[in-house]
Formats: structure tokens, C-alpha cells, sequence
């Protein structure tokens, strides 16, 4: 292991983008799987993975919701929650605030109080056991109609201290955030922050209706926002937090090689932003695969990381104490290396 790829390793950090259905790896899809009775289109692990070569988010989206498909009872969705916090825990993860689409799995028959249920009790084993402090963030598939999203929402109310944000996922292109205008205010009269997948695929005005229609405190990717100068400067005097995931960006084509990603322009533009691993079962990596990809293709340096992780915790959905009690912890680590 390089000097780089330790201290990455150690290095106390938040992650903010990580949908829980897409940190479902191939092993434990299968063992769902059988266990279910679901019968799989592939023969064996490696070819469900051999499956994984995305030309686009479409591309990609397909055998996600494939995938998660095979998620019925509430203990598939603690194992899967659960098997993520392992990783975390062992990648240096402290807190992680996590999406899940609802859609995906009521519009299957699957009830919004079991899979509320099965991942949040493998948060509060992940709290208890592992010390990893979590929020959970619920998606509207953006693909799918504002009315749909709307219906999901009030599906949520009686779970709302569980959740502490909405966002807008799926596929960009054509959905831009107006589409749910009004979905967004009345959550927001519920109490919910909220987020927005914006500027992934979608163009840099997406990003900023994310700001001004949804009033989103953080935008996911937004990497296409550099395309527009007035905008990339708005979100640097704003200080809004962009959470950024490289490997995905690379699987979807979003960028051609990670030599050209834009992270460190990004960073050097005085923005705002976190790594993260968005689906890492598909994506090749989890949060220190990023890291690491970024740190090599980028020549990124211990400040540069140290940045990305105090971003991490600064831009988190926690109060000023408890954020304080992360960087400490980072801080510390810094102090010994
Ligand atoms: N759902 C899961 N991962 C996603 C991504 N990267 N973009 C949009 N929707 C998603
Ligand atoms: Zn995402």
C-alpha cells in the first residue's frame, strides 16, 4: 500500500451519497435471492458481474432496479444496510447519510413500513455497535410522476423522525427539478431538508432549479455546473456542498478517465465538495476506492484530502456540536500523521 493509500485509509470521514440498494453486492444478491425463491437471469456471481459495463445512467439504472428487486422482507434490507456499515466501519466512515427509493420497492408490493423497518434497525445496530452515526435520506424517483412521489411522501409521515431529507434520483435527463416544485414544498412544511441529484447527465440549469425551486442545502454530483461560470461561482459564495463520486462518474462516462475528472478544478475553485461512492457494488469501489482513484489520476495532496474530508463532516446534516466532536476526531488523526 502507498503512504497515500494509508493515510487514506485512517483518514475519519463522512459520507453523504450512498444508495443503500446500490451497495448491494453480487454475493448477497444471490443469497436474497435463493432464499426468496427469485430466479435470476445470470448463472452465477461472475456473470451478474461480468453484467455490470454501463454505457450511460440508463444503462446503469436498468440492472440496478434488477437488482434490487430481489429485496422483499424487512431482513433484506437490514442485511444489505448492515453489510454497508462493515465496509464503512472499515473504511473510516464515522457517519453516513444514506438514500433509499421507496418506489423502487412499493411500486413492487413491498411495503414502505418493511424496508423502513429492516434499514433502520441495521442503523441503530451500526450505531451501537460499530459507532457509526447515520441519517436516512428517501429518493423520489424522478423518472417516475410527481404525483407518485407525492403519494410516497405521505407514505413517510408517519416515519418522519427516521428521515431526515428528501432527494430526486433516476434518470435526469428530461425530469428536471421543477417537475416536483410542490412535492419538495411540502416537504419542506413537513421539516425535511432536502437534496437533488442535479448536473450528473443533466445540464447546469438542473442545478440551479435544484437551488431555487427545490432549495436544496446540498447538490448530488453537480460536476456539470462548471459548464456555466455564474453558477459555479454562486455555489462557492453559497458554500454549497456538492457530493461528488468519482468512480461512478467514470462507470456512467460522465468523464472519459479520471484524469480528466474535475474534482480538484472544483476544489481549487473554492467549491465545496465531498467524495463518495454513490453505488459502489457497481461502481468498482467503496468510499476509499475514490479517494484513492482521485488522490492517483489527480496528484491530490494530504491537504487536498484532509480538505475533502473536513468538507465531509462540515456539509453533514448534524448540529454545530456534533460536527465539532467529528473534526475533532479528524483533527486528531492529522496531528499524529
Ligand atoms: N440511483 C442510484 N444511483 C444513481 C445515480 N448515480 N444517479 C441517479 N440515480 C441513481
Ligand atoms: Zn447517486
Amino acid at each position: 500500500m502507498t503512504d497515500m493509500a494509508a493515510f487514506i485509509e485512517g483518514l475519519p470521514k463522512a459520507e453523504l451519497h450512498l444508495h443503500i440498494e446500490g451497495s448491494l453486492e453480487p454475493e448477497l444478491l444471490f443469497a436474497i435471492a435463493a432464499r426468496n425463491g427469485v430466479e435470476l437471469p445470470y448463472a452465477s456471481v461472475d456473470e451478474l458481474r461480468a453484467a455490470y459495463a454501463f454505457g450511460n445512467l440508463q444503462d446503469f439504472l436498468e440492472i440496478y432496479y434488477r437488482g434490487l428487486s430481489v429485496l422483499r422482507a424487512a431482513r433484506d434490507f437490514y442485511d444489505l444496510t448492515w453489510a454497508y456499515l462493515e465496509r464503512a466501519r472499515a473504511e473510516a466512515v464515522l457517519h453516513a447519510e444514506i438514500f433509499f427509493d421507496p418506489q423502487a420497492h412499493t411500486s413492487r408490493g413491498v411495503a414502505f413500513s418493511t424496508v423502513i423497518a429492516g434499514i433502520t434497525s441495521a442503523l441503530e445496530d451500526g450505531r451501537a455497535k460499530l459507532g457509526i452515526g447515520s441519517k436516512l435520506i428517501l429518493c423520489f424517483l424522478r423518472d417516475r410522476s410527481a404525483e407518485s412521489a407525492l403519494a410516497t411522501l405521505e407514505e413517510a409521515l408517519p416515519h418522519k423522525d427516521r428521515i431526515v431529507a428528501v432527494g430526486l434520483d433516476s434518470a435526469e435527463r428530461g425530469h428536471p427539478p421543477s417537475k416536483f416544485e410542490a412535492v419538495f414544498a411540502r416537504a419542506r412544511a413537513e421539516g425535511f431538508l432536502t437534496v437533488a441529484h442535479a448536473g450528473e447527465e443533466g445540464p447546469p440549469a438542473y442545478v440551479a432549479e435544484a437551488l431555487d425551486l427545490l432549495r436544496v442545502a446540498r447538490i448530488d454530483h453537480g460536476i456539470r455546473a462548471l459548464e456555466d461560470r455564474a453558477l459555479t461561482a454562486r455555489l462557492a459564495r453559497d458554500a454549497v456542498p456538492l457530493t461528488v463520486c468519482p468512480l461512478s462518474n467514470l462507470k456512467l462516462r460522465v468523464v472519459d478517465d479520471m484524469a480528466a475528472h474535475p474534482l480538484k478544478v472544483m476544489l481549487d475553485a473554492g467549491l465545496h465538495v465531498t467524495v463518495n461512492s454513490d453505488d459502489p457494488a457497481y461502481f468498482g469501489g467503496y468510499v476509499n476506492a475514490n479517494y484513492r482513484a482521485v488522490q492517483a489520476a489527480l496528484g491530490l495532496g494530504r491537504d487536498d484530502l484532509a480538505r475533502l474530508a473536513r468538507n465531509s463532516f462540515e456539509a453533514a446534516f448534524l448540529d454545530g456540536g456534533e460536527k465539532r466532536a467529528l473534526i475533532a476526531q479528524l483533527d486528531a488523526y492529522l496531528a499524529e500523521r
